[in-house]
């Protein structure tokens, strides 16, 4: 059953927790974000690592999915993917994304641009080597994006991997690997009453600085 439309158009969440102003927020953004991904995750939000990240296609349309973050430093914001994979595909053809955070229960939101690029193999390798099995071998299973016939192929080819690494280490596949997003814009939002949101905007101004506004909500 669908949720009846007068209900939908009447959820409506007022926010109320806390208040953000520029003395408050690190001058450094990362830190900035890193202290409140602690927060998210000290507040036991389910994933809050959970990011969505937009992408555009070679025509320039718009995609988005949620990935996970797995680092996060002085040098930007990292995931682990597919390289076969349609989002692969899009940072090809264009690095330019975008981020967003959504903490519910702290009434946050953090968005993030710039540009990714793929890291260093090694990094790739000593991550994929800390990930449970059953993740490795999914890496190796899963023709990331393509259509496929049913979920029983999928289960095959995940059996199959299962058997070819039986007993050894499951190396990780060439096609698998990280991307950084090097930030050049980093939001904060704290929502508050009526609608009146604080919101600021940290933006690369070259070199290691940043400079920071509040926007309107
Ligand atoms: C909570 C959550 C976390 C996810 N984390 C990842 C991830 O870290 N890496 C990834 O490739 N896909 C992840 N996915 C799956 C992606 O959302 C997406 O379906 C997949 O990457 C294929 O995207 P693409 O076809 O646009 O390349 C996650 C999905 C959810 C819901």
């Amino acid at each position: 059953m669908a949720l009846p439309p007068q209900d939908l158009a009447a959820l409506r969440q007022d926010y109320s927790q806390r208040g953000l102003d520029l003395p408050e927020l690190d001058s450094d953004p990362i830190h900035q974000f890193q202290h409140w991904l602690k927060e998210a995750h000290d507040s036991g939000l389910i994933e809050p690592n959970a990011m969505t990240l937009a992408t555009v296609d070679a025509s320039g349309g718009p995609w988005t999915r949620t990935v996970l973050l797995k680092a996060c430093d002085s040098r930007g914001f990292s995931f682990f993917t597919n390289y076969d994979g349609a989002k692969a595909a899009h940072i090809a053809a264009d690095s330019r994304a975008a981020l967003t955070f959504w903490w519910g229960a702290l009434e946050r939101q953090v968005n993030v641009t710039g540009r990714l690029s793929k890291v260093a193999r090694e990094e790739s390798e000593a991550y994929f080597a800390v990930r449970p099995l059953a993740s490795q071998l999914g890496a190796w299973a899963s023709p990331q994006s393509t259509p496929i016939e049913g979920r029983a192929q999928l289960e095959r080819l995940f059996e199959e991997c299962r058997q070819r690494f039986a007993g050894a280490e499951v190396p990780c596949p060439a096609h698998w690997g990280g991307y950084r997003l090097d930030p050049e814009t980093i939001e904060f939002w704290q929502g508050r009453r009526s609608r009146l949101h604080d919101r600021f905007r940290f933006t690369r101004s070259g070199g290691e600085g940043w400079g920071v506004q509040r926007l309107a909500p």
